[in-house]
């Protein structure tokens, strides 16, 4: 889909036209001039309808008289005081899935800031069109059928606005975390026979173009580092496991100084190994490298839009089968650490790959903070449901600033404790931790065994994304398809407010 910005046009040609009322119906100039054109067809409209200028509330009016625009959309943008980033992304979302489902293949946005709107009429414009393109995404690629059902057809929107320079200068950033969301959505989307970790590795290094630098550590080498406890979950599938380490160096070296770290869990499939999972219980688990996903996400938006940050992402791919090699339940693993782990669930995998992944961060880059993301419990899903992520950390600025960049782009987190009470869940009766606690609080004790692997001063934020990486039952309007892309927006927020500049 192409977006353009451009100066309010005296007569919108062809396609839809899209314009805008506040809270009770207040038309905004440019729907009076709409109105006007067709004659009364917007005043009549309202008068039959239900429209009252809520958010996200849609009026449409058809092949209206007088006009070569095939219709006039009206769109509710609520009390203009209450009009924010997150909800005019919504509302540019909104817009395209009514037009999407249209057949409509142009339009023309022509909203401007309501009176009493804090939002500048550039900002508007732009997070109309992150909204707007957010909501164009599909992931048709092995469909051969019904292609007119699925193609997205709206393929051009115009959106207008009196300050065209600035409305591109805050959509240029915006762009780029939207190839990042993108990119995190394909791989979360495409199944584990085409997308395993050699395969995922090959997509990331393909990034190099956009200025990151990718380094792959495979089987043989890990081997020679001592990563036991990722290649331990590896060890049972024919796909070789991989390490990937991705480097944005926006600052420059003289002046760099530690950088940012984002861990990602990349289980590429997750059948459980020989703690097998449950046929319905493994369905959906081509998505257990969804904190992969996010962290590749982010690190290509940090390089399209070259922000002022060194930023490292590092992710552990492995795909948990239970083959002939694979782990046993009892086995004990020497983790990079050194320290050992009692496997008894090999089901619990993704902290296995997550603690030799944070450890070779740590010891490598030395990093101001590091975030890991995993799809890692199926109790953070009890727990917390899919509208928040859980967070655990052990430092309190860092936890809150992600809770303030959860609110301003709707990836919202939610605390929950770590506590030496935990971490007693966690004793081995003979190696130096087991990667199962009881039967209570999982998330809590997935999250401490992680800690484990935490040195000393190291600021350090775990968000178990097991909720939020794909959606299965209600969709949201700026997510058409089951990978989520989580965690890009999130992220991306996080270094745009404190680790800039
Ligand atoms: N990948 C799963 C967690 C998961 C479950 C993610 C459901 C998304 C939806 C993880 O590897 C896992 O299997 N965890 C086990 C841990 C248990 C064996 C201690 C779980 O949550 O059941
Ligand atoms: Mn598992
Ligand atoms: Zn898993």
């Amino acid at each position: 889909m192409q977006i353009s910005f451009a100066a309010p046009a005296a007569k919108i040609q062809a396609g839809s036209w899209v314009v805008a009322a506040s809270a009770g119906g207040v038309l905004t100039e440019a729907a009076q001039k709409a109105d006007k054109a067709s004659g009364g067809a917007i005043a009549r409209g309202l008068k039959v309808s239900r429209f009252a200028g809520k958010s996200g509330q849609l009026l449409e009016v058809l092949a209206p008289a007088g006009l070569t625009a095939s219709r006039i959309l009206l769109v509710g943008l609520g009390k203009p005081a209450e009009l924010d980033e997150k909800g005019l992304e919504t509302i540019g979302a909104q817009i395209v899935a009514r037009l999407q489902s249209l057949g409509e293949t142009s339009a023309t946005f022509e909203i401007e800031a309501p009176k009493g709107s804090k939002v500048k009429s550039g900002e508007i414009a732009a997070h109309l069109a992150f909204g707007a393109r957010l909501r164009s995404y599909g992931f048709d690629k092995y469909r051969t059928q019904n292609l007119d059902e699925f193609k997205k057809r709206l393929n051009e929107i115009r959106v207008t606005t009196p300050d065209v320079a600035a409305a591109k200068r805050a959509y240029a950033g915006l762009d780029a975390v939207a190839d990042g969301i993108f990119l995190a959505r394909d791989l979360v989307n495409e199944p584990p026979n085409i997308l395993y970790p050699v395969e995922f590795a090959r997509r990331v290094k393909a990034l190099a173009k956009a200025g990151l630098k990718v380094e792959v550590l495979g089987e043989a080498e890990m081997k020679k580092q001592g990563f036991g406890a990722l290649l331990g979950v590896g060890q049972g599938s024919a796909r070789e496991s991989q390490l990937v380490v991705m480097q944005w160096n926006g600052v420059g070296a003289k002046k760099k100084g530690a950088p940012i770290a984002f861990v990602g869990k990349g289980v590429c499939f997750d059948s459980g190994g020989l703690s097998l999972k449950p046929g319905g219980g493994m369905m959906g688990m081509k998505g257990d490298m969804g904190g992969a996903a996010a962290v590749t996400g982010v690190m290509l938006a940090l390089a399209k839009r070259k922000a002022k940050v060194n930023a490292v992402g590092i992710i552990g791919l492995v795909e948990n089968m239970p083959g002939g090699d694979a782990i046993r339940p009892d086995d004990v693993l020497t983790s990079l650490s050194g320290q050992t782990i009692e496997v008894l669930n090999t089901d619990a995998e993704g902290r296995l790959v997550l603690a030799d992944a944070l450890t070779y961060t740590q010891r490598r880059f030395k990093p101001k903070f590091i975030v890991d993301l995993a799809t890692l419990t199926g109790a953070i899903v009890q727990t917390l449901g899919f509208e928040h992520a859980g967070v655990f950390s052990n430092d309190d600025k860092l936890a809150q600033r992600l809770r303030d960049a959860g609110v301003y782009t709707g990836e919202r987190v939610w605390q929950l404790p770590l506590d030496p009470f935990y971490d007693k869940m966690i004793r081995s009766k003979i190696a130096d931790v087991k990667n199962i606690g009881g039967a209570n609080s999982g998330a809590i004790t997935a999250a401490q065994f992680l800690k484990r692997f935490i040195t000393d001063g190291q600021a350090w934020a775990h968000l178990d994304i097991a909720g939020v990486a794909w959606q299965d039952g209600e969709q949201k309007v700026q997510v058409p398809s089951w990978g989520t892309g989580w965690g890009v927006r999130l992220l991306n927020r996080l270094v745009k407010d404190h680790y800039e500049g």
